[in-house]
């Protein structure tokens, strides 16, 4: 009984500090452990803590809240897509390799299929335009009660993404998080069903949440160059804010996959706040990466950076994550 209870205050608390993706730049503390990270690091101590990873193949439910650009969301598709179809090496689908090495105490690791399997156009703003951490429930809840054509209540393999357009205000968005996955709670949803959220940042907050493809105008400088020029990172698909978000994206489905409840994968004793597997990569890119340079990436003709490929030729930046064989960063563009 006490155990349960204790259990009950833990969600509780967990709650409020559900797992985040922060700043890649601003927070130095986290600079610099990127920084150390890119190198094999054993002072690292991600553990497995016993809980589900997402084994069985994901279908995954995409909300878009808000008021959508249909070019962004074909480049969101694509790189979706991308996650489990073959494309020229170094693609997506091998970037997500990595997040694969993962395995629950079954030995079953995570899937290698995620599948699209429906969308929802909340284009009426169901609850305003400014959400709390708790209201992406709601939005989820009101997508599935939704007449007509609700989105499927899936507790079984279901990962549900809300995805706000650049006029909704989330809480925490641009000032401490750029996107953050957790799961929901029964009393809200009815089951307790894996979500991520990623907001678009392009307007709000494109220095915060679309780095390398913007910098902070606080920051007094752009992000240096492997060159040792200062130039601004081009977007691969001709938007920041959409190609900044791409790799928030990455970030949250290689951590809900790795720690959907928030009781698998993480380093650190405190569960309050995990440290998960793209947590330890936060602004890596490449080969080097860490302290503010994205590290070696590929540069299209016109200065778009990449370091991965997708459907329809569609190229991507997206962070690293971190391998547990190799216990360090790693991405599929390595050089080593
Ligand atoms: C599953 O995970 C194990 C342990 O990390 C790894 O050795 C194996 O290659 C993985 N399998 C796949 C299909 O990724």
């Amino acid at each position: 009984m006490q155990k349960k209870l204790e259990s009950h205050f833990l969600l509780l608390f967990l709650f409020f500090v559900s797992s985040s993706l922060g700043f890649p730049w601003s927070q130095n503390k986290q600079f610099n452990q990127a920084k150390n990270y890119e190198g094999s690091s054993d002072l690292i101590d991600l553990q497995y803590h016993m809980g589900p990873v997402l084994a069985s193949p994901i279908n995954l439910y995409i909300i878009w809240y808000g008021h959508w650009n249909q070019n962004h969301q074909a480049t969101i598709r694509d790189f979706l897509y991308s996650l489990s179809s073959s494309s020229p090496y170094p693609s997506v689908a091998d970037w997500w390799r990595t997040v694969r090495l993962y395995t629950d105490q079954t030995g079953s690791n995570i899937t290698g299929s995620i599948v699209i399997s429906g969308e929802f156009y909340d284009s009426s703003y169901s609850h305003g335009g400014y959400l709390s951490r708790l209201a992406i429930q709601s939005v989820i809840k009101t997508a599935m009660n939704s007449h007509p054509r609700p989105l499927p209540l899936n507790p079984h393999n279901g990962l549900y993404l809300v995805l706000t357009s650049a006029d909704v205000q989330v809480q925490d968005f641009c000032r401490a998080v750029c996107g953050f996955h957790y799961f929901t709670f029964p009393t809200v949803v009815g089951v307790t069903v894996p979500y991520a959220w990623v907001g678009y940042s392009g307007t709000q907050c494109p220095g915060q949440c679309a780095y390398p493809f913007a910098w902070s105008k606080y920051s007094g400088k752009p992000p240096p160059v492997a060159n040792g020029g200062n130039n601004i990172m081009k977007a691969p698909n001709g938007d920041a804010g959409v190609d900044g978000m791409i790799s928030v994206i990455a970030h949250e489905l290689a951590e809900v996959s790795s720690n959907p409840l928030v009781n698998a994968w993480y380093a650190g004793d405190d569960p309050t706040s995990p440290t998960e597997i793209a947590d330890l990569c936060l602004g890596v890119y490449g080969t080097g990466g860490g302290g503010g340079y994205t590290g070696e990436v590929y540069r299209d003709y016109w200065g778009d950076g990449y370091n991965v490929n997708g459907v329809k030729g569609r190229r991507f930046l997206v962070q690293w994550v971190w391998n547990p064989a190799k216990r360090r960063c790693f991405g599929p563009n390595a050089l080593d």
